[in-house]
């Protein structure tokens, strides 16, 4: 996913812009640029890579002074990833009037656009759809920046988030979105926009999110928010709750490491003062006022993409036997697509970490319409779903800065068992049963702290396989989410290929992959199919398969049967996912870095797809 960084102010922009950038590195991307006014002049920037080379190349261009300018890095939609399709974009030179543009999101119409625009002369330099639009500003451009952009935007279909400078126009920065995060911090006759508030929060901690269709103009000590149509809108400037040291890295040597240590705090958050256990009772406020509505609804669907996703099947168990409400799971892409039958009395739980997730956003979109109830498990606060929805419940996990989710993963799956228990608390559910349940929830960051004791042996077994090109992923029940999370992780920042499947499946064609030393992870903790899996690691064995086993403190029999064990506590078989998925994230984890690959910014994936 693209990242925004703009500062107008009274201090040199440029150090502003390149730290800003650093801050959004963990969104994925593929290419950088800045753009700085000066005097009336515009100064740019771009290049192929990391931030650093476009630190390198500003230093050997020298002189990008001004306080007012705007940078960006790319995650390559339309063409390819070379300095010439980077940002900024400018429009057409022939005009005069030195625009430049950055832009996060799709011009879904800008084929039409380009046309039109060729037809009345302008000649292009890349192959983006952001040159276009920029190229559109230019055409309608009168000596007025703000109205310009509100009249451009008012010809394109598609997401966006831009910012947009003019050397006739030193002293004004506008800022509009559609459909992709954009937050403007207020600072003290400054303003530092951004994609999201990990690159503001260093500056101020005052800051206001744009809405849909809104056109933000900044000076250096005031602002303006309009909508396309120029018809003013307030802004609510909010204070930021972000803490700058919970995206520091710390002593760690990876995001993902970290963030895989946080994980029993990150629980402790999400469970914070949602529960009582004397009464038996979830508390959770977001939800409250449709507390009847939602357990008297008659389906829950449970919709996200890739870590979302898993997180959505095992929601979709734990509201089945907790709720006692028939639940089911879709990926996001499918269910926007195939014309979904949403029912009177359904309701569409869209499960995202960053909230910005496109194909999940749009599936939510399309339940609402259908009349369905929406709600959101989400991470980010203020974020496109989360502002879409009806009501909904926040991780409150922190910032998940390492592309391969995992502190947030465990924190959609804590609070699908929180919602299962509120809807099962208004319907079935005793007090009695609600606590117990409680009681071993708050017991799962203590399990989670002993499951991470394993690393070293996990990276120790791991390295014996980490030539191997192919691995299956094999669990029953709760446990096949939770394969299918670990080849995930495995796939996403090893590069491995990695494959998960429910266990009863393989023989169904699979089994004809393994061959002599193939790594085949079982997720195999004592629970209602155990037995079942055990005959299925036979299965592999006697095939020559070497069977990783992520098994039960205290389970004995397995061990003859596995290569490699790696035990975790005995919990309640419903909270099972959340602690036997930390093996499988260390496993990934430390395959990578043997690996020798970039763990916190895989090639070719973004933190969050905010594109279809
Ligand atoms: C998970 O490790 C990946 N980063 C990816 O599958 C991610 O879970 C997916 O893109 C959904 O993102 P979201 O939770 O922000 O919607």
């Amino acid at each position: 996913m693209c990242g925004i960084v703009a500062y107008i102010g009274r201090r040199p922009a440029t150090p502003i812009l390149l730290e800003g950038l650093k801050r959004l590195e963990y969104r994925g991307y593929d290419s950088a640029g800045v753009a700085v006014l000066e005097g009336g002049k515009l100064k740019m920037a771009r290049a192929v890579g990391r931030v650093r080379n476009l630190e390198e190349l500003i230093e050997k261009q020298g002189k990008f002074e001004g306080s007012l300018g705007i940078a960006h890095t790319r995650w390559a939609t339309h063409g390819g990833v070379t300095d010439k399709n980077a940002h900024p974009h400018c429009d057409d030179s022939k005009l005069g009037h030195g625009i430049a543009i950055i832009h996060n999101g799709i011009i879904e119409n800008y084929a039409s656009l380009k046309t039109y625009l060729t037809e009345k002369g302008h000649t292009f330099v890349s192959d983006t759809d952001t040159e276009v639009l920029a190229h559109l500003i230019g055409e309608v451009y009168k000596g007025d920046l703000e109205k310009a952009v509100q009249a451009a935007l008012r010809e394109v279909t598609g997401a966006y988030a831009i910012a947009v400078v003019c050397q006739k126009e030193p002293d004004v920065l506008v800022v509009a979105r559609k459909g992709s995060p954009l937050m403007v911090g207020v600072g003290k006759d400054e303003y530092v926009v951004a994609s999201d508030s990990s690159a503001i929060v260093a500056h101020t901690t005052q800051a206001f999110t744009l809405a849909d269709y809104t056109v933000a103009k900044l000076t250096r000590d005031s602002f303006r928010t309009s909508t396309v149509d120029d018809v003013p809108v307030n802004a609510q400037v909010k204070e930021l709750e972000f803490d700058l040291a919970e995206i520091e890295l710390g002593n760690f040597e990876h995001y993902m490491l970290k963030e895989i240590y946080e994980q029993p705090r990150a629980l402790r958050m999400t469970l914070q003062g949602r529960v009582d256990m004397r009464g038996g009772q979830i508390v959770l406020g977001g939800i409250s006022q449709l507390a009847r509505q939602l357990a008297t609804s008659r389906r829950i669907v449970f919709v996200g993409q890739g870590t979302a996703l898993h997180a959505c099947m095992i929601g979709t168990y734990l509201m089945e036997e907790l709720g006692k409400i028939p639940s089911d799971w879709s990926y996001a892409s499918e269910f926007r697509y195939r014309n979904p039958i949403v029912e009177e009395g359904t309701v569409v739980v869209a499960v995202s970490q960053s909230g910005e997730t496109a194909d999940t956003l749009a599936a939510l979109q399309e339940a609402k319409s259908r009349g369905a109830m929406a709600l959101g498990i989400v991470n980010v606060v203020g974020s496109s779903i989360s502002r879409e929805t009806d009501a909904g419940v926040y991780l409150r996990v922190g910032p998940e800065i390492g592309v391969a989710s995992t502190k947030a993963f465990v924190g959609q799956v804590m609070v699908a068992s929180m919602l299962s228990l509120f809807v099962g608390r208004r319907r079935y559910l005793s007090a009695d049963h609600v606590t117990k349940f409680l009681q071993a929830l708050d017991r799962i960051p203590a399990a989670i702290e002993r499951a991470l004791l394993l690393s070293d042996h996990i990276k120790k077994a791991t390295e014996k396989y980490i030539e191997r090109e192919n691995w299956l992923f094999l669990g029953r029940g709760l446990n096949w989410p939770v394969a299918l999370e670990g080849a995930l992780k495995l796939k996403e920042i090893s590069y491995i290929h990695a494959e998960g499947m429910p266990a009863a499946e393989m023989k169904h064609g699979p089994i004809a992959l393994i061959d002599k030393g193939m790594p085949v992870v079982f997720v195999a903790t004592r629970n209602s199919q155990y037995e079942k899996v055990l005959s299925n690691i036979q299965e592999v064995r006697s095939r020559g398969g070497h069977v990783i086993a992520v098994a039960t403190e205290g389970d004995e029999d397995i061990k003859s049967m596995a290569e490699d064990v790696f035990y975790v506590p005995d919990v309640p078989e419903l909270l099972q996912p959340l602690v036997t998925v930390v093996p499988l994230q260390l496993m990934a984890y430390h395959a990578a870095v043997m690996r020798g690959k970039d763990v916190d910014k895989p090639r070719n994936l973004a933190k969050s797809v905010t594109v279809e």
